[in-house]
């Protein structure tokens, strides 16, 4: 009989297996026979009844939430297919009903192909009442999303009206309701939209978008178009968080922050401009989403996140050596900015300036690259392990090439050019470049992509409920 090591595997197989082994805290080995034994018990069972198609499948669930979008009749009803998909690689379970209008955008065939469940249309269709029932949509859902939200939608919300299947839901369900309107500029702009909008505020529903920019009639420009999936999803997963989701609870995580310092002497250093906002903000996400978060952090001059541990450190030695103290480790996120170089000879004593005497030469040598060691470590691998890509050209390729000479699984590529503010600024731009692809995540607060990352992270791991 031929043997087969799991080091013989390929790269991707390597990496969900680690997955699946960490998720049921057994061996790498061990998952291979509880994977093996469960193959061969299944070829001795009786073939299963085909089932109808399911779509595209989760790679994970985000504890079996489900939404339910309500797609309203205006062009953006297309963008509202690329959601589905964004809300399903999450690993919401998603429903949909069309209003009539929206039947006249898309199809109800798209709809379903992609959520993989009945589309929902007629709230007189007895068909779906006796076997669903709107009152049933309404009630089995953790949230409701409408997008678009077109002006009538909203006018029919703010005043209560129940004359499709879309609006009775809407009045029916208990669930929170998350909005993405999408009009015309003028219809936006009208006082009886705006008021619509006041009201629907008041009633507790959350808004995301319109954003401003090209409408889809020519030269039209101004407020009313529909926010992004990416945007809408995102939204999404502020909402559950902000229902005390706990989707980290259990896990380890470990997150790398801020520069370092690289000592000339005792009183001079090299450093660089890396704030630790964005680092800090995941340690804080990753603890409001309960994990066990160890922070080891450069010298910055933000305040200690709540609920972390924080291990203070000065140069990327001292940052290796703390990250090798820390493991093991669930999940690895290197935000830091290591810097490249430390000084070879560096002063015992704070060198002296001498008149008449030449100028010192610095000697730089290369620090330890802590993602790509712990990435590479032969035994406490984490899980998942996570790295930045501070660039400032060819953000795309480069971050691609990082992911495989460092060995992550994921990298969250930046452009940091002065142009962009990123540096020590308050927002930031992402692409999420993975082995399946590249994903690029809309402009945000570094807080909310902490947020986007801990929710992307959760459904990865699949994490247990607290
Ligand atoms: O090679 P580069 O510095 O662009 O890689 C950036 C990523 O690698 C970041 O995640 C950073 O935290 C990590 N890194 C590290 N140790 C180094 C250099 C970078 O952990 N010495």
């Amino acid at each position: 009989m031929a043997s087969l090591t799991v080091r013989q595997l390929d790269e991707t197989l390597k990496q969900q297996l680690r997955l699946r082994a960490a998720r049921s805290g057994r061996s790498v080995e061990d998952e291979v026979r509880t994977i093996l034994k469960a193959a061969a018990e299944e070829s001795e069972a009786p073939a299963p009844v085909a089932k109808a198609a399911p779509g595209p499948a989760p790679a994970t669930k985000v504890a079996n939430k489900r939404v339910l979008l309500i797609i309203g009749g205006g062009i953006a009803a297309y963008k509202s297919l690329d959601l589905i998909r964004r809300l399903k690689e999450r690993g919401f379970a998603v429903r949909c009903i069309l209003t009539a209008a929206a039947t006249q955008f898309i199809t109800p065939l798209a709809a379903g192909a992609l959520t993989g469940e009945r589309v929902f249309t007629d709230l007189f269709d007895p068909a779906s009442e006796f076997d669903v029932g709107h009152i049933r949509l309404a009630r089995d859902t953790d949230l409701v999303v409408v997008a678009p939200a077109t002006a009538d939608l909203m006018a029919k919300m703010a005043n209560g009206h129940a004359n499709d299947l879309a609006t009775a839901v809407l009045l029916a369900t208990t669930a929170k309701v998350l909005l993405a309107p999408a009009m015309n500029p003028q219809m936006w702009a009208n006082q009886a939209t705006q008021r619509n909008l006041a009201q629907l505020k008041a009633d507790g529903v959350t808004m995301t978008g319109p954003n401003a920019g090209e409408m889809a009639e020519s030269g039209e420009r101004g407020t009313g178009r529909m926010a992004e999936p990416m945007e809408i999803a995102g939204a999404v997963d502020r909402l559950f968080a902000a229902q005390g989701e706990r989707p980290l609870a259990g896990q380890r995580v470990l997150v790398t922050s801020g520069p370092t310092h690289e000592p000339i002497d005792p009183v001079r250093y090299i450093a660089n401009r890396s704030s630790g906002k964005q680092g800090h903000a995941i340690a804080t996400a990753a603890a409001q989403a309960g994990a066990d978060v160890t922070l080891i952090s450069g010298p910055v001059t933000l305040p200690d996140p709540p609920g972390v541990k924080l291990i203070k450190v000065e140069s990327a030695r001292d940052m290796l050596r703390a990250t090798e103290q820390a493991l093991p480790v669930d999940v690895a996120i290197f935000a830091a900015a290591v810097a490249d170089w430390r000084v070879a000879n560096a002063g015992e004593q704070k060198i002296k300036k001498k008149a008449g005497e030449s100028i010192p030469d610095l000697l730089l040598v290369e620090n330890p690259d802590i993602l790509s060691a712990i990435a590479h470590h032969i035994d406490q691998r984490p899980a998942l392990v996570i790295g930045f890509a501070a660039e400032t050209e060819n953000v795309e390729a480069n971050a691609k090439a990082k992911l495989a000479r460092k060995g992550c699984d994921w990298i969250l590529a930046n452009d940091v050019s002065p142009q962009t503010g990123i540096m020590g600024g308050d927002s930031n731009t992402i692409k999420l470049v993975t082995a399946d692809g590249i994903e690029a995540w809309p402009p945000q607060s570094k807080d909310d992509v902490a947020r986007m990352l801990i929710a992307r992270i959760a459904a990865a791991m699949k994490a247990p409920k607290a």
